[in-house]
């Protein structure tokens, strides 16, 4: 597995394997990685080709107060682990090679990043439609493969491949959950014991909603009202939003008529964690 550290050696890793005929796949990611990072890995090395990652903890999309510089970073482990489903090359570069002094460029998605965690962190789809468009333009990748946790950033970037006539396949990828149900995230190592057990609210209450859409309630506002008083009744669960939105257009509906995303965050302690589920009628 080759570690390169510049634009130009992953340029020149890309022509070498493109004259091999390989396909490139590519898994962009921030590191610290888990089972979640490891499914979208070895998704796309049973897609065949060359597999390439990139570690990039992106400071464009954290907000001033948010948590950038105590995000997690364990490079060795991280190396270990993607070595061990075999991937073939990681892209690990240093905030000055992608950002070099003078760097102005922004990439808005207008619609898609202003609801659910638009709202709360301004600026954050900026920041991560920017650096995932300039690692397409690096990498140049045939598949890139993106968790569906992250489900607000996979329609940004699915809108943003499409504006752009960008010549790569998005692949979504399911959910990893904790046996418990949690959803997989880098961000779980903030969770305090206490506020590890109470975080499962999160999935229990999703599970709920898709229980009761497999009942037959079609009614939004209903569902959004059992999810957000079943997170509430959790003391160590603080809201930050619990949405019934279109799966495609994330605006919110009034009735379960097509996909329909149910979609939540909430903080526990200082760890803001996001869940969600997809229902159909
Ligand atoms: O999902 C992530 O890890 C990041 O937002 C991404 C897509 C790697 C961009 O920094």
């Amino acid at each position: 597995m080759e570690i390169l550290r510049t634009v130009e050696s992953v340029r020149e890793w890309v022509r070498r394997q493109r004259a091999q005929g390989r396909a490139i796949h590519f898994v962009p990611t921030m590191g610290y990685f888990h089972e979640g990072h490891l499914s979208l890995m070895r998704r796309a090395k049973a897609d065949g080709g060359a597999v390439i990652v990139s570690i990039f903890v992106n400071p464009l999309q954290f907000g001033p107060h948010e948590d950038y510089a105590r995000y997690p970073r364990d490079f060795e482990r991280d190396r270990q682990m993607a070595e061990s489903v075999g991937v073939d090359a990681i892209f690990y570069p240093e905030v000055a090679e992608m950002y070099p002094e003078g760097f102005q460029t922004e990439v808005r998605v207008k619609e898609l990043s202003k609801p659910l965690c638009g709202k709360s962190r301004p600026g954050h789809f900026e920041g991560v439609a920017t650096v995932v468009l300039k690692l397409f333009n690096i990498v140049t990748p045939d598949r890139a493969y993106f968790g569906m946790k992250d489900y607000q950033q996979l329609r940004i970037i699915q809108q943003l491949v499409r504006d752009m006539n960008l010549p790569v396949e998005i692949v979504p990828c399911p959910i990893v959950r904790e046996p418990d149900g949690l959803a997989m995230s880098s961000r779980n190592v903030y969770l305090s014991p206490e506020e590890r057990a109470a975080a499962t609210v999160l999935y229990r209450s999703l599970q709920w909603a898709q229980e009761q859409v497999a009942a037959g309630e079609r009614n939004a506002h209903a569902l959004r009202e059992g999810v957000y008083q079943r997170i509430a009744a959790e003391p160590l669960a603080r809201i930050d939003y619990v949405e019934v939105v279109d799966a495609e257009t994330l605006q919110p509906v009034e009735r379960i008529e097509r996909p329909t995303l149910i979609a939540v965050a909430a903080f526990f302690g200082t760890a803001r964690l996001i869940d969600n589920t997809l229902v159909s009628p």
